[in-house]
């Protein structure tokens, strides 16, 4: 892993010059190419079903705390996001026909799959990419952005506390269970949400994930119960900026493909 120095001299940026930065560019937005933005096994390989598999955490599952506990980590990580892979794994052994097309495509196009399966791999596939995709988004050492993807946010809400202001709003006015996106919307960034295990890639969805909070009770129920707005607030406390950074320069640099 980056060392936070490292890190920190890549993006060039401190805390204190994050206000004074300017829009100084125009970003080219494109398509990112599969599995780069959820560093999900097995998601962006083809037919690669069997390398779909819980992957370790890079942090301890206290790592995060005080704002995200220990016991909720380890029953979110290895019990929900092991049962979304175990699951997938039983539909795509009892429907041979899914395991002859890749899992990139099922997940963004689920009308791929048979009718009588559809909800169930929607449901699974989508756990397990999203999960991949949200463990990497959390960090005990978080640092700062960098200068373009402040930018951006700063072109596209005003400031970061305007951008974490709307993603909380969205957040607690998803009903019922879902998760709240930052997404690289044609030419700028906008806040989405989207039920159970969506994320915007589905039905061929043009907006593209670089922050992505669960937003489901298992997420925080046993630390904040019903608290869901304290949930969303502290989470930007354990938010890993080198993450999304880059999640930021693979959307907006990638070649279409
Ligand atoms: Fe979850």
């Amino acid at each position: 892993m980056t060392s936070p120095v490292t890190r920190r001299a890549l993006f060039g940026i401190t805390a204190a010059t994050i206000g004074s930065l300017a829009l100084t560019r125009t970003p080219v937005f494109a398509a990112p190419r599969p599995g780069q933005l959820y560093r999900a096994p097995g998601l962006q390989e083809a037919n690669a079903w069997d390398q779909i598999a819980l992957q370790p955490l890079h942090y301890a599952y206290d790592a995060l705390e005080p704002h995200i506990d220990r016991q909720t980590m380890e029953i979110h990580h290895g019990k929900h996001h092991q049962a979304y892979i175990d699951n997938l794994a039983k539909i795509v052994d009892a429907n041979p026909v899914i395991r002859d097309l890749d899992p990139w495509a099922v997940m963004t196009d689920s009308t791929l799959v048979p009718e009588e399966v559809r909800a169930g791999v929607r449901n699974n596939i989508g756990g397990y990419a999203n999960h991949a995709f949200f463990w990497n988004l959390m960090t005990p050492n978080s640092l700062d952005p960098s200068a373009e993807l402040v930018a951006a946010i700063e072109d596209s809400f005003g400031s970061i506390e305007d951008m974490q202001a709307a993603v909380n709003d969205a957040g607690l006015k998803r009903f019922g269970s879902g998760w709240v996106w930052l997404v690289v919307q044609n030419d700028h960034l906008a806040v989405v949400s989207t039920p159970n295990q969506d994320n915007p890639l589905m039905d061929l969805g043009a907006d593209i994930p670089i922050l992505g909070i669960d937003v489901w009770e298992h997420a925080y129920y046993l630390n904040y119960q019903n608290r869901r707005a304290d949930y969303l607030t502290a989470w930007w406390n354990v938010i890993d900026w080198y993450t999304v950074s880059t999640s930021f320069e693979t959307a907006t640099t990638s070649p279409r493909t």
